[in-house]
Parts: C-alpha cells; structure tokens; sequence
C-alpha cells in the first residue's frame, strides 16, 4: 500500500513519542551499527535500551548478528542514538519501512548519520579487517525512492566537493582519525546490490569494473533518506572479505561477522573522534 506523507510522518511521531518517553536527551548525532559492529554501542552511557518490537511502527531485525534494539545514551558526553542491528530489503521491507527509523531519529534531534556496515572489498588493495570510507555508492538495489525524495529530483554530486551525500569534513576527519591512531582508511566508492546472497566471480568483476572498491546489501537506503533531511552523513564500511575474483574463495555469513569484529575498535575511534571535535 502507498502511504501518503501524512500518514508516514504520522508513523515518525509515534515512534518518536514512545522514545522520548525513556529519554530526556535530544540526541545530536545518529549511529547505526551493520553487521558484526554492533559492539560499539558497549561504549554509549546508556541511559535506555529498546527493542525494536516495542517501538511503533520499527520493523524487526532479522538479520544475523543484528541485536534489534536502539540504545540512547551519552558517548564522550554527546548525546547519541544508536541503532544495535539495521534493516536491509532483503528481509521484505519497503524503502519506506526500512527507513523509518532515520526520519524518527532525526526527529529526536539528530543532526548527523554515522552509518556502519560490512562489506567485500574488489578493490585489490584492500584487506579482510580494513575500514573505508565511503565517499561515494553505486545504487544496484533498483528500488524506486520517489517517496524519499517526494517524487522531486535531487542532486548527489557537487563540483566544489565531489558528493553532496557523504559529508567532506567527515570523511577528511576520519582519515585524520587513522593517521592518528596508525590505522590505514581508504576511501572509496560502495556498490549496493539487494543480495541476501553473496556475488558470483562475474558480480564481483563487475562491482570492480564499473567502479566500485566494495559491494554490500545496505547502506544506501539509509544515506538517501539521511540526505532527503538535510542530515551530514558520514558512512563507514568494514571490509570483511577480498574478492579475487580469478581465485575465488567461499565467502560466508559466519566469517563476515567475525572479521568485522576485529574492525569494530578502528570504527569505535572514528566516532569518538567525531563526537570530540563536534
Ligand atoms: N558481498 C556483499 N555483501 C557483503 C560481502 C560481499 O562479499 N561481504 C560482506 N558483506
């Protein structure tokens, strides 16, 4: 069924209002955490912790290693909303759906988008465990967005910047943040595909051919509508695997979580550096 925007935006306050019920604080920024990252929020003060179920209107998580609550709280004395656990469209949902939680906490407060999430790497200098950040996407998911952007044409690309979508000042923090903690964060471009599966050795040549460093399953849904509130937007991507497309391995669900455990504390620094210098 079509929601008329009245009705969306109806959704986002109930779901608003149940949150500010358990919280005072108006968050300023907005973590979400992928696959095998959700450990940050082990860092977040916290001052409550909710289930997606009980909140209205939240689709629930489905996805492996995806907690499937929004904990809000206090990181470096920032107050933040961090979603454990995010929703993909492989598992069903509308655009709309999987996006709601962004509107809701953006209407909490929330002014920037940290959003995390694993992913292959085909670009061959990267490695298992390194982090990219994103500066750029290649939207295979081929879902229609006109409700996002209420059927107007927005722009993604700047002449000054190169992206309108993913924040400069961000991004060049976040390298900063590498070279201080001696950790090498690359930059690059995310190809979203709708998956569940993993990609063929074709899908992978692809993903490189047309300019990709890294494919995942999400991300872009989330940033679009990040940007369709005028909100900053910094994306961090966790590489879990190397495709060598002419000496292909198996890439399991299980290895893609614990490989990107082990980039969880170089993810963890970012933020903290990010909440620090706001
Ligand atoms: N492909 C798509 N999504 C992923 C991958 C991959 O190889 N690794 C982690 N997320």
């Amino acid at each position: 069924m079509r929601l008329t925007p009245l009705q969306y935006s109806e959704k986002i306050d109930e779901a608003t209002k149940y949150v500010r019920q358990y919280s005072a604080n108006e968050p300023r920024v907005a973590i979400i955490l992928g696959t095998g990252l959700g450990n940050l929020a082990t860092h977040i003060k916290p001052e409550a912790t909710l289930p997606y179920q009980e909140i209205p209107y939240f689709p629930q998580s489905t996805a492996l290693s995806h907690q499937g609550q929004l904990v809000l709280g206090t990181l470096e004395n920032v107050p933040v909303v961090a979603m454990q656990g995010r929703f993909h469209l492989y598992e069903g949902y509308p655009v709309t759906d999987a996006v709601l939680p962004v509107y809701a906490m953006q209407r909490l407060g929330a002014e920037i988008l940290v959003v995390s999430n694993a992913s292959g790497g085909v670009n061959p200098k990267f490695t298992g465990g390194d982090i990219m950040v994103m500066n750029s996407h290649i939207n295979l998911m081929f879902r229609k967005n006109s409700e996002l952007f209420n059927n107007s044409l927005v722009p993604m690309s700047s002449e000054q910047t190169g992206t309108l979508l993913y924040d400069r000042e961000l991004i060049d923090q976040a390298l900063q943040t590498g070279r201080e903690h001696d950790f090498y964060i690359h930059e690059g471009c995310y190809v979203g595909l709708t998956g569940p599966n993993y990609e063929t050795r074709s899908e992978y040549r692809m993903v490189r051919k047309i300019g990709g460093d890294v494919v995942g399953m999400s991300t872009i849904p989330e940033v679009l509508a990040a940007h369709s509130l005028q909100m900053k937007v910094l994306a961090l991507s966790a590489v879990t695997n190397v495709a060598k497309p002419d000496a292909l391995s198996e890439t399991t669900a299980e290895e893609v979580v614990d490989i990107a455990r082990l980039a969880e504390p170089k993810l963890t620094a970012i933020v903290i550096d990010l909440l620090r210098n706001l």
